[in-house]
């Protein structure tokens, strides 16, 4: 992050001229297990991993607003009362949701005061590793400092998960946010979508000798919004059809489901057998993480990806392909697809030994496979989204 953090620095000072005085970040997340299910009030297990977005802020006398993104080498200028127009580009779009959001539930009283920002990122767009609620939450921090606010972190990700769908209409649960917000760098995050609680989830250091590796599927994901609001509407009417018995697909268990819904559409059984089971594998993966059952937890890992690939139907051939060769390597003791899906990356857990030619190996083999050339990467796990001042 410090090179991050100095590129930030440097673009504020020619830009601005003079240094910032307060800093925001926040990463990017994995997710271990627990897919499709924020949505659905159920249970994820992700952590945030070391790539970020990262934020250097300076307030104004005036209402203007002048904002440099070093990825896309723009200048944005505006202010308070025009942010709203002129929002030409999808970088755009987030930033302008996250400030107006801000100022609605926190700026209402007064005319507030502009700012210089310079925005830098390193985490890879598009790939399921939570760039869009990394770039949120760094800049809802950073508001909630520059501003002298006390939203509380919980506010934080409630206001970032708005952003989506209110400007970007994504009607996303909450998994990215969380992660982003709420991540620790020595655990897991555990966290339970009914009651918005999180448990942090310590690792045993059973896990020091193995590393998450995360392969990309290079698969576009055109699709994948309008698919994933079709999965959140079937996940609804699983859920309504249970409410009419008095339950909920967080109060029964996987043995209940074939009978359940027996008289259900196939997709619907589908998805709630996904869907409760997935949260029956990510309990059980916590578990795991603390007593350092590698292996149990690479076979939780597996079963996952079966039941998103053959039951949720939100898995791609190309996934199929990576955590099917990949899961036989060696080294290997588990892999499944990762994030919304239908494109995306596969996460790996890799014994240490093996990383570097487990990464060269499928690779190569996913070369063959689909005449892309991917390049694998391991991650760390960091903390969750911060802002400081240094003046
Ligand atoms: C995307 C969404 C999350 C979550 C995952 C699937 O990443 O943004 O809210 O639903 O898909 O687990």
């Amino acid at each position: 992050m410090q090179d991050l953090k100095h590129k930030a620095q440097q673009d504020f000072n020619s830009r601005f001229k003079g240094d910032p005085t307060l800093y925001s970040q926040a990463p990017g997340r994995i997710n271990i297990i627990g897919e499709h299910t924020d949505y659905a009030g159920g249970f994820s297990l992700p952590a945030a991993i070391n790539c970020w977005t990262l934020c250097a802020w300076r307030l104004r006398a005036d209402n203007r607003i002048q904002i440099y993104s070093s990825n896309m080498n723009e200048f944005w200028q505006t202010s308070w009362p025009e942010l709203a127009d002129g929002i030409d580009s999808s970088w755009k779009k987030y930033v302008a949701g996250a400030l107006l959001l801000f100022k609605e539930s926190q700026l209402t009283q007064e005319a507030p005061k502009g700012f210089d920002l310079s925005l830098i990122g390193n985490i890879p767009l598009g790939k399921g590793l939570s760039s869009s609620a990394s770039i949120e939450l760094a800049l809802l921090n950073g508001l909630n400092a520059l501003y002298d606010k006390t939203l509380t972190p919980l506010e934080l990700t409630l206001l970032a998960q708005q952003v989506e769908h209110r400007y970007l209409n994504v009607k996303s649960g909450l998994l990215d946010q969380f992660a982003c917000q709420f991540s620790k760098k020595n655990g897991a995050l555990l966290i339970d979508f009914e009651s918005l609680k999180t448990i942090d989830a310590p690792i045993s250091p059973q896990f020091s000798s193995y590393s998450w590796v995360l392969v990309d599927s290079l698969v576009q994901r055109e699709l994948t919004n309008s698919k994933y609001s079709q999965r959140v509407e079937e996940f609804q009417t699983a859920q309504n059809f249970l409410t009419n018995m008095g339950e909920s697909l967080r109060s029964v268990n996987s043995q209940q489901v074939p009978e359940l819904f027996k008289s259900s559409a196939k997709n619907v059984r589908m998805r709630a057998r996904h869907i409760v089971s997935e949260n029956e594998r990510t309990v059980l993966a916590a578990e795991y993480l603390k007593t350092g059952d590698v292996e149990k937890l690479g076979r939780l890992l597996l079963d996952s990806h079966t039941s998103l690939s053959k039951y949720y139907e939100v898995s791609h051939p190309s996934l199929d392909f990576l955590v099917s060769c990949g899961s036989t390597m060696k080294g290997v003791v588990g892999g499944r697809m990762m994030g919304g899906g239908f494109g995306g990356c596969a996460l790996f857990l890799v014994h240490n030994d093996n990383v570097e030619t487990f990464k060269k190996s499928i690779a190569k083999e996913y070369e063959s496979f689909s005449t892309v050339k991917t390049e694998p990467r391991g991650y760390q796990f960091v903390d969750g989204a911060s802002a400081w001042s240094e003046t």
